[in-house]
């Protein structure tokens, strides 16, 4: 069941044409008061377009799910936690916003903040690989998400550069959240351990998957904190460190952690990286020792600095 709690709703006072008593009238938002344009993306099963509120002229991203196609594929359940985990990650930074959901006959919408500089998949690709000044840019953003998503008890499970979305201002917004997995509670015994069922199979990308998902089929945040130390070897790298030519021969090298770092790769980066990428997930960096490693060394986390930053020139 589709439960449209969270919707825009709009309030207005209504003057009557005769009386000219002021009544509240609820209007609900819905697909007839957007302008739908260009693609932005394609999921496996859904769309985004750009779309133009008529009202306001606000641009926004509009994900478009098919509910017959949801139904048949029996997703349903990841719209929902998409719903619920951005719902419960509003006004994080970093973290995209949800405005509106509405449906329609044939359709599920969702009204998300329009991020117009694409993600981070796109501008690697644009640039090869991104500088080092670059590199502590976006992940000193990714980081600092990573560990407020965390603080609040959702942990992504599918992160990657296709899901880093650059804003306005070129900040990162992380999205699509449809495997993510949402705690109870926030508390350490929650966050330690979460045994995956044969209902709750395997979720993630080969390239970005933990050893400790493929060697005991469980997951905590710190899954999040290994995809981060991929990511970050595939900005200066231009290629994520564990690649092949198919999902099995991917899965043989994270589970040896089978990487080598490509030439002139930086040694604080090397560092931090080795300190990331470790098989026991229990000697893994945390996200605050990632914050206080050499690398971030002149970045000031903690008062909100990494997000008034102006971009440094791409290299
Ligand atoms: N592609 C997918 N989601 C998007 C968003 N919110 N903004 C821009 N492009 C996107």
């Amino acid at each position: 069941e589709w439960a449209d709690r969270g919707a825009a709703m709009i309030v207005k006072d209504v003057p009557d044409k005769q009386t000219g008593k002021i009544t509240k009238q609820v209007i609900k938002k819905g697909i007839n008061d957007f302008k739908f344009g260009e693609t932005l993306g394609d999921g496996s099963y859904s769309t985004v377009l750009l779309a133009t509120s008529i009202e306001s002229n606000k641009k926004y991203a509009v994900k478009i799910l098919n509910k017959e196609y949801l139904i048949k594929q029996k997703k349903v359940k990841y719209v929902n936690i998409e719903k619920n985990t951005l719902q419960r990650l509003k006004n994080t930074k970093g973290i995209i916003s949800l405005y509106f959901t509405f449906q329609d006959e044939s359709s599920l919408y969702f009204l998300l903040e329009y991020a117009p500089n694409g993600d981070l998949l796109s501008l690697m690709r644009k640039h090869g690989s991104v500088n080092e000044k670059c590199t502590q840019y976006y992940a000193a953003q990714i980081i600092d998400a990573l560990g407020f998503m965390h603080d609040k008890g959702v942990i992504h499970r599918d992160l990657k550069p296709e899901n880093i979305l650059l804003d306005v201002d070129m900040k990162v917004k992380l999205t699509d959240f449809g495997t993510a997995r949402l705690l109870d509670s926030t508390s350490e015994d929650d966050l330690k351990y979460d045994l995956l069922t044969r209902s709750n199979s395997f979720v993630g990308t080969a390239e970005y998957v933990s050893p400790e998902l493929l060697n005991d089929n469980y997951v905590d945040f710190r899954c999040d904190i290994w995809a981060f130390g991929c990511i970050l070897f595939q900005m200066i790298a231009g290629k994520p460190p564990f690649k092949a030519n198919n999902e099995y021969l991917t899965f043989q090298k994270v589970m040896k952690v089978q990487f080598a770092f490509t030439a002139g790769f930086p040694m604080t980066v090397r560092d931090l990286v080795k300190n990331i990428l470790i098989k026991n997930p229990e000697r893994r960096l945390l996200i605050n020792q990632i914050k206080a490693h050499q690398f971030f060394a002149d970045v000031n986390f903690g008062n909100g600095s990494v997000w008034d930053k102006d971009p440094p020139e791409l290299g």
